[in-house]
């Protein structure tokens, strides 16, 4: 067909009917012959007859090297996971849906041809474009920040039809606050979703901040649970001593004092919901075998009670620690391991999805307007590049944390390569994350003076930090430091400066 289209607009359009149908339909035929990647047409057969130019490019990627190989087959056998056959046998359109082979992931469209009473006579498949997540990316971005919407909106109505119980805690997130459409991010809400059918333990692995605790409330919330209450334990961050009565509860009184009258520990709380045990990797010894009796018998027996008490709680365990190598080390417990490894999900690192960042930033760019009452930042295209190109040790916790201490130091809305790079390299990480995990490693004589002076300095350290973050912005380094303007100028050494 050879290029006539603007020609023919620019005379008269023919007046009967029958010719106007054939020139739209000719014309929307050359439109998507030339915008599109490529096209196809098979036959009753669904053997191929025909193919464009554009098209002609993919044979390389789908193992053809000469035309009359593809050409003249059956398109299955040319072409994997095609559906062209599926649109001759009920003769009816797919629009539009995602194709993937060894060629790549393609947009593609396919419609049935018919003759003229309307008998299905072949197919034509469109490959509307390739490269989907970077075509796609602003859809599905959107796509995500609406669906938390409407999750959110849902919630908040379910959450005034039906007033909880007092004390009951609600689970905070569902699938929906997931963002991501990478294939490690689809990977791990899908198993999610599976466990969630079942009432087996969950063991979440991951690198902190990758959304270990988010996709334990989303486990629980649609599970059959979600009526329960989702109750969680970080075992890191409560002294061992406590830890005991933390799970297990205390009897009345075993103590004297505030305890006297006895209190309900966490799996007793979690009564008919889910209990959540976060870092479970840093569960001490003596009472990994509490727990696993614990588990194995479905009865606990509080501080101080020489009973056993049954209870009816789902467990989700998470960790950023390796747990198998704590097994072969002997720190970990293996039959509380497998106990606890029966729907293992591994939760990737921001750096295995970089495709998620953009929407990602979106999300948590609005995320932090919503909390500070500003307009969400533009992030503009460099600064978005200079993102993708992270390690991401902190995963999302950490990007959250970028983005919020780049728009505390900005005056403007936009947020540039320039100013991200300040924040990233500067002494805000670079300096304070040594000096702390300095405190937390074993010795160090730096570490064995008067702890006064070590915190004053550190002090110092921090505030000098924020200061350089925010560009010398006295009200966005309090913020940053999460103290008053008042308490900031007390503790600068030099406050005129
Ligand atoms: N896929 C995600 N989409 C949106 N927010 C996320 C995602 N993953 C993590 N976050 C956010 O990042 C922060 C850290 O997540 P969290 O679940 O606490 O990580 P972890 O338990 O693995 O340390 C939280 O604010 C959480 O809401
Ligand atoms: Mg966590």
């Amino acid at each position: 067909m050879p290029a006539s289209m603007d020609m023919q607009a620019t005379e008269a359009l023919p007046r009967d009917a029958q010719s106007i149908l054939e020139l739209a339909a000719r014309s929307m035929f050359e439109l998507f012959a030339h915008a599109s990647e490529g096209m196809m047409l098979v036959d009753r057969q669904a053997r191929v007859v025909w193919i464009n130019d554009q098209y002609r490019r993919f044979l390389p990627a789908l193992g053809f090297e000469r035309e009359e190989d593809f050409v003249g087959h059956p398109v299955s056998t040319v072409v994997q996971n095609t559906q062209m056959h599926k649109v001759l046998e009920t003769g009816k359109p797919i629009l539009i849906d995602l194709l993937t082979n060894r060629a790549g992931t393609f947009v593609v469209s396919r419609i049935p041809l018919r003759d003229s009473v309307g008998t299905v006579i072949g197919a034509l498949g469109i490959v509307l474009f390739d490269q989907p997540e970077a075509n796609l990316q602003p859809l599905i971005a959107k796509f995500s920040l609406l669906q938390r919407d409407l999750d959110e909106a849902r919630r908040e109505l379910a959450a005034q039809r039906s007033q909880p119980k007092a004390g009951v805690r609600q689970s905070k997130y569902t699938f929906a606050s997931f963002v991501g459409a990478s294939p490690a991010a689809v990977e791990v809400k899908r198993q999610a979703r599976r466990a969630a059918q079942s009432s087996s333990p969950v063991l979440l692995l991951g690198e902190t901040g990758t959304g270990k605790e988010l996709l334990a409330h989303a486990i629980h919330a649609s599970s059959a649970r979600s009526n329960g209450p989702f109750i969680g334990v970080n075992i890191a961050a409560v002294p061992d001593t406590l830890l005991e009565a933390e799970f297990f509860g205390v009897a009345p009184g075993a103590y004297t004092g505030a305890d006297r009258k006895g209190r309900d520990g966490k799996f007793k709380l979690a009564d008919g919901g889910t209990l959540f045990l976060d870092e479970i990797g840093d569960m001490p010894q003596g009472l990994q075998a509490k727990l696993l009796r614990a588990l194995q018998e479905g009865e606990i027996e509080p501080l101080g009670s020489n009973r056993l008490v049954p209870f009816d709680a789902r467990v989700i365990a998470a960790t950023s620690r390796d747990l198998a190598a704590l097994v072969r080390e002997g720190k970990f417990r293996e039959d509380l391991f497998y106990r606890l490894n029966v729907l293992p999900i591994r939760v990737a690192p921001l750096r295995e999805r970089r495709a998620d960042i953009p929407v990602l930033v979106e999300m948590l760019g609005e995320d932090i307007a919503l909390r500070s009452g500003t307009a969400p930042p533009e992030v503009l295209p460099d600064a978005l590049a200079l993102l993708a190109g992270q390690r991401w040790r902190g995963n999302i916790r950490e990007l959250r944390n970028v983005l919020e201490q780049t728009a505390l130091s900005s005056d403007s809305q936009t947020i540039d390569a320039s100013q991200l790079e300040k924040i990233l390299r500067g002494a805000g990480l670079d300096e304070i994350a040594p000096a702390l995990k300095q405190a937390k490693g074993p010795g160090g004589a730096e570490l064995l003076r008067p702890l006064s002076e070590q915190v004053a300095e550190l002090e110092q350290r921090a505030i000098a930090a924020a200061l350089n973050a925010t560009g010398g912005n006295k009200l966005a380094t309090a913020r940053l430091l999460g103290i008053s303007r008042a308490t900031l100028y007390g503790r600068m050494e030099n406050p005129d400066k």
